[in-house]
């Protein structure tokens, strides 16, 4: 084991700014309802304690107008989606996904949609933003609602607030949690571009509010954070096994609560300096773009990422058995490479029981996926030791 290990995703945190958060914290008090995402979009906002608490309370707002059951995801995805769909008594209906984008493949999505979809969730998995175009029609022609989830793909709507509005949702996820784009392990939220007004009237009646002992968790867990993503201390934290870092948990017993108000004035003060945190992303995208270039026979090329914020770097191997060689290597080497999601849905243990539809897509991408970080501690060596091992199992052109 390599004394250095690179996290997969996030980014740094300063002490100046958790002390500044926390002393903001004191003395302001918030109204959940901030625009801190993009000022200029003036839409409604709700923040929560994690991204899948908001999916959970978008669901239910849209429970208490229809009587549809039906939510359709991609089927291969964060397990925490479907936590908040059962948690809301609806029902999720699984759809393959496009490997080159993994977004919702509409093939597959037409056979799915009925007039019993309350909701689509359009997952924009790693930051890509997939065309939307054909979903959004199909969707509108069944009067289903269509979400966004931006767990992990908001960083290119703080990069360009006219995103939000031109992307054909009614409702937009987004999380701070673990591995986002502002990775702050607490909080989430929704904006709404509906123009119902019960959206707004159902949040102010959330009365959940959080506890002075979720607040200082998530103190804590920043300043926790902040000391072990330095790549000389992050094998700490890898080491503790109650952390599960870089495992897929399914918890259904989540907990639902407003946002901690340290983590909103922590959001507002790294947004301003959010840029220079994407620029690394972009950059570090656009090297493994073209370290990538000799050996992309042996690849499947997902779309062109170099224009998106992503929060990691995907790339689907055409042999699965390859792809666990090299993240075994890559592993053994410090990089923080992962695999991603084991399971598609269907298959997650927990999950089994529904019996939900297998989808082909969703099983092959869930045994080739393997993530690369592109943070700002990813240094040129980290680059040419990603370089040697990729070269070292698949041949050049
Ligand atoms: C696509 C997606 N949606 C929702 C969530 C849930 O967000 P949170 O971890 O804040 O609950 C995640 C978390 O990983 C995610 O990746």
């Amino acid at each position: 084991m390599t004394i250095r290990y690179l996290p997969p995703a996030g980014h740094k945190i300063y002490w100046q700014e958790i002390i500044q958060a926390v002393i903001k914290s004191l003395l302001k008090k918030y109204t959940y309802k901030q625009d801190l995402i993009s000022p200029e979009s003036a839409h409604d906002y709700f923040f929560v304690n994690s991204g899948t608490s908001a999916i959970y309370i978008l669901l239910k707002y849209l429970k208490s107008i229809s009587n549809r059951q039906d939510v359709l995801i991609p089927a291969y995805t964060c397990p925490s989606v479907v936590a908040a769909i059962r948690k809301a008594n609806l029902n999720p209906v699984l759809c393959d996904l496009n490997p080159f984008d993994f977004s919702l493949k509409f093939e597959d999505f037409i056979n799915k949609i009925s007039d019993n979809t309350l909701a689509v969730l359009q997952v924009e998995l790693f930051g890509i933003l997939p065309d939307n175009r054909k979903l959004v029609k199909q969707t509108r022609i069944h009067n289903s609602y269509f979400i966004g989830d931006a767990a992990q793909s908001f960083g290119n709507y703080l990069l360009d607030a006219d995103l939000i509005n031109n992307r054909g949702y009614d409702f937009l996820i987004f999380s701070f949690g673990r591995g986002k784009p502002l990775n702050l392990l607490h909080g989430g939220g929704i904006i709404s571009l509906d123009q119902d007004s019960r959206f707004n009237e159902f949040t102010e009646n959330f009365t959940a509010k959080i506890n002075s002992y979720s607040i200082l968790k998530s103190i804590f867990n920043t300043i926790f954070y902040k000391l072990f993503f330095n790549p000389y201390f992050y094998n700490i934290p890898r080491s503790l096994p109650f952390l599960n870092l870089g495992k897929t948990i399914y918890r259904s017993d989540f907990e639902v609560m407003s946002i901690s108000p340290y983590i909103l004035n922590l959001v507002e003060l790294i947004i301003n300096r959010n840029k220079s945190i994407i620029q690394y992303r972009m950059r570090h995208t656009n090297e493994i773009n073209s370290l990538l270039e000799p050996v992309k026979q042996h690849l499947f090329i997902t779309d062109s990422k170099d224009t998106y914020d992503l929060i990691r770097f995907p790339i689907l191997f055409k042999d699965a058995d390859l792809r666990d060689k090299i993240l075994h290597d890559l592993t053994r080497n410090g990089i923080g490479a992962t695999g991603l999601y084991p399971f598609p849905i269907d298959v997650q243990p927990e999950l089994k029981i529904l019996k939900l539809e297998h989808c082909e897509n969703a099983e092959f991408i869930s045994k080739s996926i393997l993530t690369l970080p592109i943070h700002e501690n990813l240094t040129n060596t980290d680059l040419k030791k990603i370089e040697k091992v990729l070269y070292k199992y698949l041949s050049i052109n």
